[in-house]
């Protein structure tokens, strides 16, 4: 079976927990690799909603394990929350597995995300305000507190007491916020650590004897291409690998037994928080886009900036991600459009640009050129078949893919299952 990598090629909600959950009827184990609960995926089965933060996906499906990888940061107040609520609605988590090697977050780093934010002004990054970046932060300044010590009641004290006592110089001193008290946090977190232990293992060893196995691995990426912390807008991304590398960086499962890339891109754009965004629309177009969408954040419930189809950005995020197949979601919410336009090229100092700028003082200067298509003016959410859909739909596919120079594999014409259109069946096969 194949080892298969699903990542969002914008800046994230690209409804990629569909085409994950599409995959993982026929898969083993569907693994998150990075990011924390600043992600969302929301998942429509049977006319049921469910919305998940950090548990992956793939726990819908009775057979699938659900890993959550090295790379993920995990607050466990918001894990046991999301636990509890499969639990209530018959959804048994003990096929849930957790690295031990995947880092805490902390209150200390959700307090220390909005402080910082509130003193950036207007440079803020508009973060989601879950304490990512500071997690991140801590991991990488090597004072992170792990899985595998989190659960040990006598290790977490230590490290908890000793990383509160810095933290807490930080956020009294620097930015004269109210100092946390570690005792209370230790009451809170150590009953949280019990429900988590036996989830905890190595995950590392279990995706490679899976591997080895041949099992079927779906990699759930979490938030997507242009929020990488390396090769997204920086400074305006999150603080994880979100492109399809960060699966093996994320879970220690190595390059070479990747088999294949999904790229998942709307039929439009969206972005949420602050940064460049060439094609948004400010005008009534991108409210009526943002309506039919019902473009709100699942995790923030904020308003998405909307706007058309990028072509510039999700080239260079095809290849970046090695993108075998480009799936294609929410092509209906075009659906009452008179035309269609698609971004072809920026125009940038008077220059015609078809290579995506990363700089973003660079970028902020990009003014969108669009080619425009006439509509489809039809409801196509019922349509399974691709010849069945308006020819103006097809032609609209067909030119994307030509400037992003990638197949599109899949189409999604609505929330549920089954309004999925296969284009390249040999893709989708686990
Ligand atoms: P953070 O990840 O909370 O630090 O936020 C950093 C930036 O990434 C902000 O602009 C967020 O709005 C954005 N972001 C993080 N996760 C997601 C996501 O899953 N979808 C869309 N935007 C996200």
């Amino acid at each position: 079976m194949a080892n298969v990598v699903v990542v969002g090629l914008l800046w994230g909600d690209e409804a990629k927990g569909k085409v994950v959950d599409f995959l993982a009827e026929d898969a083993d184990y569907v693994v998150r690799y990075n990011g924390g609960n600043n992600a969302g995926h929301t998942v429509v089965v049977d006319d049921q909603v469910y919305k998940f933060h950090t548990v992956p996906v793939g726990v819908l499906h009775p057979k699938v394990t659900a890993v959550v990888a090295d790379g993920v940061v995990l607050d466990p107040q918001i894990f046991t929350g999301e636990l509890n609520a499969l639990k209530e609605r018959g959804i048994t988590p003990d096929r849930i597995k957790i690295s031990g090697n995947a880092h805490v977050l902390l209150p200390y780093h959700r307090l220390i995300d909005s402080l910082e934010e509130n003193s950036k002004g207007e440079n803020k990054i508009g973060t989601t305000g879950r304490g990512i970046g500071p997690c991140y932060a801590d991991k990488m300044s090597r004072t992170g507190i792990r899985m595998c010590e989190f659960v040990d009641p006598v290790r977490f004290r230590e490290r908890l007491f000793s990383c509160i006592e810095r933290k807490n110089a930080i956020i009294t001193n620097i930015y004269g916020g109210e100092a946390i008290d570690a005792e209370s946090v230790y009451e809170e977190y150590k009953v949280y650590a019990e429900q988590i232990r036996p989830y905890v293992t190595d995950t590392t060893k279990l995706l490679y004897e899976a591997s080895k196995e041949c099992a079927g691995i779906v990699f759930e990426g979490a938030h997507a291409s242009l929020l990488d912390i390396d090769h997204g807008t920086y400074p305006f991304v999150t603080s994880s690998h979100c492109v399809a590398g960060g699966a093996c960086i994320g879970t220690g499962v190595g390059p070479t037994m990747i088999d294949r890339v999904i790229g998942v891109v709307k039929a439009y754009a969206t972005r949420v928080g602050e940064g460049p965004f060439p094609t948004e629309l400010l005008d009534e177009t991108g409210e009526t886009i943002r309506r039919a969408g019902n473009e709100y954040g699942t995790t923030t419930g904020r308003p998405r900036r909307c706007g058309w189809f990028d072509s510039v950005a999700i080239k260079y995020t095809s290849a970046v991600n090695g993108a075998s197949c480009v799936a294609l979601t929410l092509l209906d919410v075009l659906d009452g459009m008179d035309t269609v336009k698609i971004c072809t090229h920026y125009e940038i100092d008077g220059k015609k640009v078809r290579d995506f700028p990363t700089d973003v003082s660079v970028l902020a200067k990009a003014t969108p050129v669009y080619e425009e298509m006439p509509g489809w003016k039809r409801d196509i959410s019922e349509v399974k078949l691709f010849s069945d859909l308006p020819v103006e739909a097809r032609n609209y596919l067909a030119r994307l893919s030509e400037l992003i120079e990638t197949p599109i594999c899949i189409v999604g014409v609505g929330k549920r299952r089954d309004q999925t259109i296969v284009l390249d069946s040999e893709m989708l096969e686990m």
